[in-house]
């Protein structure tokens, strides 16, 4: 499991933060931010975004995991979640970072940059369905 500096920690945990001010979440009114870092350092940020068609709604995670894999990027090592209350990522977002790597680290914190919980995927998601399970 990779170690982050308490320094690295926080600035992963400040970039969500700032992100999450720029969720679009009018209808359940909480906004998510999160900051996905890739091994090669970059780091995508992702918010909600909320739709009245209810269903359509994406999740942070997966805005910033999206967005990193069309910019070329699939190797996570670190991704920061911040919420009011420190509330953990969704089952489908759970599979979707499992997608790319059960060992990715999930950094979850509050909206006073506290950390609540630290947990890789495959903490969060024993068992997962995984890439490994097409192959032939
Ligand atoms: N949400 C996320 O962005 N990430 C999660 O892992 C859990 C839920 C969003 C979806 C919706 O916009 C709001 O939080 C309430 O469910």
């Amino acid at each position: 499991m990779i170690s982050l500096t308490e320094n690295e920690r926080q600035s992963l945990i400040h970039l969500a933060t700032e992100a999450r001010r720029r969720a679009y979440a009018p209808y359940s009114n909480y906004p998510v931010g999160a900051a996905l870092r890739t091994t090669s350092g970059r780091v995508f940020t992702g918010v909600n975004v909320e739709n009245a068609a209810y269903p359509m709604t994406i999740c942070a995670e997966r805005v910033a995991v999206f967005k990193a894999v069309s910019e070329g990027e699939r190797q996570f090592d670190v991704i920061a979640l911040v919420t009011s209350n420190g509330g953990a990522p969704c089952g489908g977002c759970r599979q979707v970072l499992a997608e790319f790597g059960m060992q990715t680290l999930v950094l979850i914190a509050d909206a006073d940059g506290r950390l609540l919980q630290q947990a890789t995927v495959a903490d969060l998601l024993p068992g997962a369905f995984t890439p490994d399970h097409l192959k032939t």
